[in-house]
């Protein structure tokens, strides 16, 4: 179904169909993409934000693996990011913080998903941009549990590439089949992070989006 909008900025209620369909995708096949998503104020704040990181030169070339093993490598992705951090001072930030928690309240309450924190960046895959096949899951900390990806291309269709390919099944991993989605303006996809196999197919211009991740407890990783 499409439309599904948020409403505007400083309402931080999520509507009942919204949440509806995340549990519902999230129970099996584990997940979902819904289109036009959020509201368009939203949007425009946050490719806002993400353009004024990227003159201010803030952002940074991302990393693969986690703590000491975090290094940037080109060849597995390309994308540069920033952290959205609690003590940033864009309201845009805030608003969106606050959104992700009462997602997670309702992870917790709706599918008794442990749920403790989000982290999440805005990330910009330069042109001929990519990120190869991987699990969100790292093997050595397995705090993430589900991944939320806001995409901000507008007008944004297949002869521009930067598909995101999710293998469907969770056996056969990227042996299996898959499908590709257009990273469209203002359409989200949730998955569970441990389950799904999922790259970004290089893209011919600049790819925008906001990834993130709802995670479980540092101590006791072990949860789902
Ligand atoms: C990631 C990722 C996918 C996308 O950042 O881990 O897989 O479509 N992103 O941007
Ligand atoms: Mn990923």
């Amino acid at each position: 179904m499409n439309d599904i909008l948020r409403p505007a900025m400083g309402d931080y209620s999520c509507p009942d169909e919204w949440l509806d369909r995340i549990a519902e995708g999230l129970s099996s096949p584990g997940f979902l993409h819904l289109k036009n998503a959020l509201h368009p104020d939203f949007l425009e704040k946050l490719v806002g934000l993400l353009e004024a990181k990227e003159d201010a030169d803030k952002l940074e070339r991302a990393g693969v693996g986690k703590g000491a093993s975090l290094e940037v490598r080109s060849e597995i992705r390309s994308d540069s990011i920033f952290w959205l951090e609690p003590e940033d001072s864009s309201a845009v930030t805030k608003e969106w913080l606050g959104f992700m928690n009462e997602i997670i309240s309702f992870l917790r309450r709706a599918l008794f998903l442990p749920l403790e924190s989000y982290e999440g960046h805005l990330a910009r895959y330069p042109e001929g941009g990519f990120y190869k096949p991987h699990l969100d899951q790292h093997r050595i900390s397995p705090t993430r549990q589900v991944t939320l990806i806001t995409y901000l291309n507008k007008d944004w269709d297949e002869s521009n590439g930067g598909q995101l390919r999710l293998y469907t099944d969770i056996e056969k991993g990227i042996h299996g089949p898959y499908i590709d989605i257009l990273p469209e303006y203002g359409s989200v996809v949730i998955f569970r992070s441990a389950d799904f196999w999922h790259e970004v197919l290089p893209a011919k211009q600049p790819r925008l989006s906001l990834t993130g991740w709802f995670r479980g407890r540092e101590d006791n990783p072990v949860l789902v």
